[in-house]
């Protein structure tokens, strides 16, 4: 089965070909980074017009990257939550309606159940059951995963998102748009403990993540330096150690919790090299991540969720949809 997948619920629009018999067949992503970066954020109406400019053309690319014709697409998978609710409306529109005019089932996708099951598209794939930490601009969740769809949530952040909170203490800095990676490439020049910012909720039992304080510690940190280049680079290395810092010790939390020996990493956090660095040097551990370029919003990860769902499609005589601006993943069930 071919299926054609449509990611569209925030800055990128992510169109895929896989074949569940031959892997990914072609991919491509269009970024709206340039369009928002003047505003320093994303700006969700620039986002919606945007996604109804780029999904046919980059579908049409991916099409010709693989060689096939719209009649050879078996099913159209897209993201229909959580998300900006008019830039997911774009992809869950267009996806029904080339589903109906094609007549293939469609299926909407949990954008976060994309992310989740990311490394799965790597060769040597993690198998079922691990710990999963999903860790983007929007979620920092700790779920155990028994199966597709099989999934209990251990924890999550409790304000901000880590990576969020990497945005925000990146703005703060008065480093440009999107600031994770930014700040991350900045704290590469930090002095290694010139400061040290606190491990938010760690040294209480539980699973749950809070950053709003961390943000609000390199904020005051920030201020009250000499605000020298060096200063910059130290605040973003110390914030980055901290969260990174934070983020290991609930993982191995939650591997001892579950009994599990498998991690699995995936959204635009797990980005991060000193966060893999870290996590890779925990013992007795297996952990997994995407490879850098589906770490962030991709079409391969949903047009794999879809094909992981394969037996959930199923044919819409009707082309209706809704799309779901909050979608939790823990009230999805197995395929
Ligand atoms: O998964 P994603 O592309 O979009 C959402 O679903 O939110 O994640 C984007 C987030 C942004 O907050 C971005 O700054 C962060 O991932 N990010 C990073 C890195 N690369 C992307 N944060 C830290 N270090 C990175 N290398
Ligand atoms: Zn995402």
């Amino acid at each position: 089965m071919r299926v054609l997948g449509i990611e569209s619920s925030c800055d990128e629009t992510g169109i895929a070909l896989y074949d569940s018999e031959k892997g990914l067949l072609a991919h491509a992503l269009y970024s709206q980074i340039a369009l928002h970066a003047e505003y320093g954020g994303v700006v969700p109406e620039l986002a919606s017009r945007d996604h109804i400019r780029k999904t046919l053309p980059l579908i049409n690319e991916v099409l010709a990257e693989a060689k096939l014709t719209r009649a050879d697409i078996d099913a159209v998978a897209y993201t229909a939550g959580p998300g900006l609710v008019g830039a997911l409306l774009v992809g869950s529109a267009i996806g029904r309606s080339i589903a109906w005019a094609l007549d293939v089932p469609a299926l909407a996708i949990n954008h976060m159940e994309g992310h989740l099951l990311s490394p799965l598209l790597e060769d040597n794939p993690p198998t079922f059951p691990f710990v999963s930490l999903l860790v983007s601009g929007g979620h920092t969740l700790l779920i155990d995963v028994q199966g597709v769809g099989q999934y209990e949530l251990l924890g999550e952040s409790i304000d901000d998102a880590v990576g969020e909170a990497f945005d925000k203490t990146a703005k703060m800095l008065g480093l440009s748009y999107p600031g994770g990676p930014i700040l991350a490439a900045l704290a590469e020049q930090g002095i290694v403990d010139k400061y040290t910012f606190p491990r938010p909720m760690t040294n209480r039992p539980g699973l749950d993540f809070s950053f709003s304080g961390l943000k609000t510690f390199a904020m005051n940190t920030w201020r009250d330096s000499e605000q020298t280049d060096q200063d910059q680079a130290d605040v973003a290395l110390a914030f980055q150690t901290a969260a990174v810092e934070t983020l290991a010790i609930k993982c191995k939390r939650a591997l001892k919790q579950t009994g599990r020996r498998t991690l699995v990493v995936a959204g635009g956090v797990s980005a991060n090299k000193a966060l893999r660095t870290r996590l890779d040097a925990m013992p007795n551990t297996h952990v997994y991540y995407p490879r850098p370029e589906f770490c962030s919003d991709n079409g391969a990860m949903i047009a794999f969720a879809g094909a992981m769902r394969q037996s959930a499609m199923t044919k819409q005589a009707v082309p209706t949809f809704s799309a779901r601006p909050r979608w939790p993943l823990d009230e999805l069930s197995s395929p």
